[in-house]
C-alpha cells in the first residue's frame, strides 16, 4: 500500500501567513527594542491582511504589530469582517505570544475557534484564540 502524506490545511494557512508576517517584520519601527514584530490575519472575506510593530518615543504609544494588522483589517473592509487565523513572528528569534493588550483589542473581531500562531520558548505555538482570552465574549453591556 502507498501512503501519500496529506498537507494538513490548517498547517498551510499557518504557514502562508507565519512567512507574510515575517515579510512585514522588515518594515518594523522600533529603534528602542530593535524587536521587530510582524502579523498576518486571515479575514473571513479570504484577505489577508499584515501589520508590523510602531514604536514611539513616548514608548507607551507603542502600536503592536498584531494591533497594526487589525486596524488596517477595519479600515480596509469595514467592522463586519471578522478575523480567522492569526499568525505572528519576530526577526529576533525570541518567543513573543501577542500581548494581553493586543489579545483584548482581537476579540472584538476574532473567531473563538480562530487559530493564532506564536513564537513560543518551544518553537511555534499555535493556540485557538479563546485559550489565550478566555470569558472574552462573556461582557455583555446591558
Ligand atoms: N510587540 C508586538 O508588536 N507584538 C507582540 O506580540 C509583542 C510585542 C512589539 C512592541 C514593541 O515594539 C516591541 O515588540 C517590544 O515589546
Amino acid at each position: 500500500m502507498i501512503l501519500t502524506k496529506m498537507a494538513d490545511p490548517q498547517q498551510t494557512e499557518i504557514d502562508g501567513l507565519l512567512k507574510q508576517a515575517r515579510k512585514v517584520a522588515e518594515n518594523s519601527y522600533s529603534p528602542y527594542s530593535h524587536f521587530k514584530v510582524g502579523a498576518a490575519l486571515r479575514l473571513s472575506n479570504g484577505e489577508i491582511v499584515t501589520g508590523t510593530n510602531v514604536e514611539n518615543t513616548s514608548y507607551g504609544m507603542t502600536i503592536c504589530a498584531e494591533r497594526a494588522a487589525l486596524v488596517q483589517a477595519i479600515s480596509r473592509f469595514g467592522p463586519a469582517i471578522r478575523v480567522l487565523a492569526v499568525a505572528v513572528t519576530n526577526l529576533n528569534g525570541a518567543a513573543s505570544p501577542p500581548c494581553g493588550g493586543c489579545r483584548q483589542v482581537l476579540a472584538e473581531f476574532t473567531e473563538a475557534g480562530a487559530p493564532v500562531a506564536f513564537p513560543a520558548s518551544d518553537g511555534i505555538r499555535v493556540m485557538q484564540f479563546a485559550q489565550l482570552l478566555p470569558l472574552a465574549t462573556e461582557m455583555k453591556l446591558k
